[in-house]
């Protein structure tokens, strides 16, 4: 069995029954919960955040509702799933910004604020199908970020001990860890993980949120 989806993201009818699909159950707001928290105790209200593949805007709702002093950016390589998170968000206008960048093929690190307080990212950076994406993923993120900015990734990970094939973007916690340490982060560690699931897993089960501090 190998664990994983296929996306068209590019497609406007694929997107929204993705929307539609995936609206968050209450072990995804868990998640989002704890981004939440992590954020209010790391950043000053007034903060920026880097949302990467917002997606229809999901996170984002959360955390610009709970921390209502924060600037928000959301990044995204569908025209489709931004004019859904712009859809979702227009309450917030004016905290918002928007970016159409691809986070493998595009130098999008230049077309985020620099200095940014903290970065975020769910269920997205398994999609760009390498562990050396996220690699590079995780190295610009620290470009971007403060000194001492979090950066928080709740996504699919390959549990361990598992005997199913995984797709090539969902791989192991301690790899991930491991990356962030060695791209310029400290305190690299894993909060949770979620919807555990070792013998008939589903592709929309075993995520995790991990967490870094951007180091000297
Ligand atoms: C599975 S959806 C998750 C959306 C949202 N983060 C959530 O948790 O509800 C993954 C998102 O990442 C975006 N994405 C995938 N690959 C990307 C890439 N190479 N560059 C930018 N965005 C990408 C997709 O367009 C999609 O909106």
């Amino acid at each position: 069995m190998r664990v994983g989806a296929d996306h068209e993201f590019h497609d406007e009818a694929f997107a929204k029954e993705w929307a539609e699909r995936f609206v968050p159950t209450p072990e995804r707001m868990r998640l989002f919960d704890t981004i939440a928290a992590e954020l209010r105790a790391a950043m000053p209200s007034g903060g920026v955040v880097v949302e990467l593949g917002i997606g229809p805007g999901y996170l984002a709702t959360h955390l610009l509702e709970r921390l209502p002093g924060i600037r928000y950016v959301g990044l995204d390589f569908s025209e489709p799933m931004l004019a859904l998170a712009r859809e979702r968000l227009v309450a917030y206008e004016g905290r918002v910004d928007y970016r159409q960048a691809d986070l493998v093929t595009q130098a999008w690190w230049t077309m985020v604020p620099q200095a940014a307080d903290g970065i975020v990212s769910t269920w997205a950076l398994h999609d760009l199908g390498d562990p050396e994406h996220t690699r590079s993923v995780y190295a610009a993120s620290r470009r971007v970020l403060k000194t001492g900015g979090v950066f928080l990734n709740g996504d699919f990970v390959k549990p361990d001990g598992s005997r199913h094939d995984y797709e090539p973007g969902r791989f192991e916690v301690a790899t991930h860890l491991r990356m962030l340490e060695e791209t310029g982060y400290r305190d690299a560690r894993c909060l949770m993980l979620l919807e555990h699931e070792l013998d008939a897993p589903t592709a929309a089960q075993n995520y995790a949120c991990l967490k870094a501090v951007a180091g000297e």
